[in-house]
């Protein structure tokens, strides 16, 4: 059935687009002063943060310090990251996470502990401390439940899931973003939503990969929304590889937490050598570009399907406690990781580039925020530490919330300046293995070229075919009705198209971009800037 065109339109003061960790937060600090729209593209608890299992990064121990985690992330970010933005989440996490346990987060407990903080920490690699304070191995789940309870009861936010952002409307005039046009997946109707601010928290990217951790709303939306309406973007090279999701016919791709490294669990070989110590002094506790390169070289040297994770010299209540959530789902399909070790490979975990943001969420575009992985904000540099996103996520939406406060008296309604959607000469398409195949093509090249060894022949062979295809989907968008499939589709080869030409644009290896033609790091270090033309 054709999609149909409503002409009225939404308004509301504050449109959120996402309901992860960072526009649920952002709606309710916002919810207190004014009206909210939060939309979402499928229910509202699916997104990369309700996967979320190793926890939140923030300095809660009081033998921790600020300066230990500004160090840890600057050094995981391999020179590249902004020290203000690590300065700003590093100084922040904490209350932000206070906040998340005044609101019912039920984060796990310290057993038989003498420390002053009642809650546990966990470590992962690239930590100098345990720092991680998590909900066994569901924290993403435990903290979206709190914050959709908080959500759905407040009687200033409406919530409109199965609405599919498309594009920013724009006053290019004044250089202001007024709102978004929006698909409801379900009435299939097409309409405005006018609002006086915009808080892109749309998630990363990483579905641009065959092979990744995160669900299927991690299509790159709201990069390829703010690159369209004119935003720069930076670091879209840095996309990071997870080392250890389960290798399993049956389940690839589940993420199998750095958290187990951070509790004693080991990689080793099929015939069971510990390998990592070869790699870094940290061993199994290095950083994720580090461990993942070397996973990759270790596959290829012995023509290994995969490597083993190995926590079984743990006791097994040990190993249910912790981690309930992987013990039952190894389980399931047939590993006892209390007796043996886990078949574990790389996939895409984390888009480190983004929409550019200043250290408030703000974009170039007046009334439009991006806040986190959607958002650069200089946090991760080359490589992102550990847990620090859900962190960037919780600190960054905070800082906007306060940002929009102080800019909301000067702003005026935007709803008479929105026009409905043009449908005209749009027609239903009549097969839909053209998208299906796109789909597969456009991941499949960035896996085989794009992954985690590149070199300068995959990268350009990657940029022909990313072209062809752009095209392809791109003519096929404007003749045919709309659906969530292809609107995906359309921002994902998008920002497959950024990753490429950042990667092509830097001349070195560093963090998680490891080039064989330029193995070399370069002494100083520059974010890869995209200007739309
Ligand atoms: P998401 O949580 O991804 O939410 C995006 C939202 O945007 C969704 O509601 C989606 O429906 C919506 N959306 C997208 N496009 C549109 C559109 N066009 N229109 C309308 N709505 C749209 N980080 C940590 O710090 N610690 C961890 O332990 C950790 N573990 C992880 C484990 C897994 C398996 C994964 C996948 C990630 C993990 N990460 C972790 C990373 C972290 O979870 C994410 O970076 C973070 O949750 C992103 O939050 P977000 O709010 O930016 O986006
Ligand atoms: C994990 O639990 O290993 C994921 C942590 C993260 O991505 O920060």
């Amino acid at each position: 059935m054709a999609t149909s065109t409503h002409n009225h339109s939404l308004k509301t003061d504050i449109l959120v687009i996402g309901s992860g960790i960072a526009g649920l937060s952002a709606a309710l600090k916002l919810a207190t002063d004014y009206s909210v729209i939060l939309i979402a593209k499928a229910s509202l608890n699916e997104g990369s943060t309700n996967y979320a299992q190793g926890g939140i990064a923030g300095v809660l121990d009081p033998f921790d310090s600020i300066d230990a985690h500004i160090s840890d992330t600057l050094d995981a970010g391999a020179g590249l990251c902004d020290p203000k933005a690590v300065s700003v989440v590093a100084t922040h996490a904490a209350e932000a996470i206070r906040e998340l346990i005044d609101l019912g987060v039920p984060f796990s407990k310290q057993v038989d502990s003498e420390s002053s903080f009642p809650f546990h920490l966990t470590q992962e690699g690239g930590h100098s401390h345990r720092r991680v304070i998590h909900a066994a191995d569901h924290t993403g789940q435990s903290v979206i439940d709190t914050l959709i309870s908080c959500v759905k009861t407040h009687p200033n936010i409406t919530l409109l899931p199965e609405h599919i952002a498309i594009d920013l409307i724009l006053n290019q005039k004044r250089n202001r973003c007024l709102g978004t046009y929006v698909l409801n997946k379900t009435e299939k109707t097409i309409y405005g939503i006018a609002a006086r601010f915009t808080i892109l928290a749309t998630g990363g990217a990483s579905k641009a990969y065959l092979y990744t951790s995160n669900p299927d709303t991690s299509t790159g939306d709201g990069i390829a929304m703010a690159w369209r309406a004119g935003c720069s973007i930076a670091n879209m090279e840095f996309n990071q590889f997870h080392p250890t999701c389960l290798h399993h016919p049956k389940d690839r791709s589940f993420l199998i937490s750095e958290a187990i490294r951070g509790e004693g669990g080991i990689l080793k070989l099929p015939d069971g050598t510990a390998f990592m110590a070869n790699y870094d002094p940290r061993a199994d506790l290095a950083p994720r570009d580090i461990v993942a390169r070397a996973i990759d070289h270790e596959m290829k040297i012995h023509g290994i399907d995969c490597v083993y994770l190995d926590i079984s010299h743990k006791p097994r209540d040990f190993i249910q406690n912790h981690f309930p959530t992987i013990y039952e789902r190894c389980l399931k399909v047939g590993i006892d990781i209390a007796r043996e070790p886990i078949p574990v490979v790389p996939a895409a975990h984390y888009t480190c580039g983004g929409v550019i943001t200043d250290l408030e969420g703000q974009t170039s575009l007046n009334g439009l925020y991006a806040i986190g992985e959607t958002a650069y904000t200089g946090l991760h540099g080359a490589n992102r530490l550990a847990s620090n996103s859900l962190a960037e996520g919780l600190v960054f939406a905070k800082m906007a919330a306060q940002s929009i406060k102080k800019a909301f008296p000067l702003t005026v309604p935007a709803e008479h300046e929105i026009t409905p959607w043009d449908c005209t000469g749009i027609t239903d398409p009549a097969e839909k293995i053209l998208v299906s195949h796109d789909w597969d093509e456009l991941r499949r090249v960035m896996w085989d070229y794009v992954g985690i060894v590149r070199t300068n022949e995959r990268l350009k062979r990657a940029r022909q075919r990313l072209r062809n295809l752009h095209k392809e989907i791109d003519e096929y968008y404007h003749q045919h009705t709309v659906t969530s499939d292809l609107l995906e589709l359309r921002n994902l080869v998008m920002v497959a198209e950024l990753m490429v030409m950042s990667a092509q644009r830097r001349k070195e290896s560093r963090g998680l971009h490891y080039n064989l033609d330029y193995p070399h790091t370069h002494k100083k270090a520059k974010p890869t800037i995209l200007k739309p033309k």
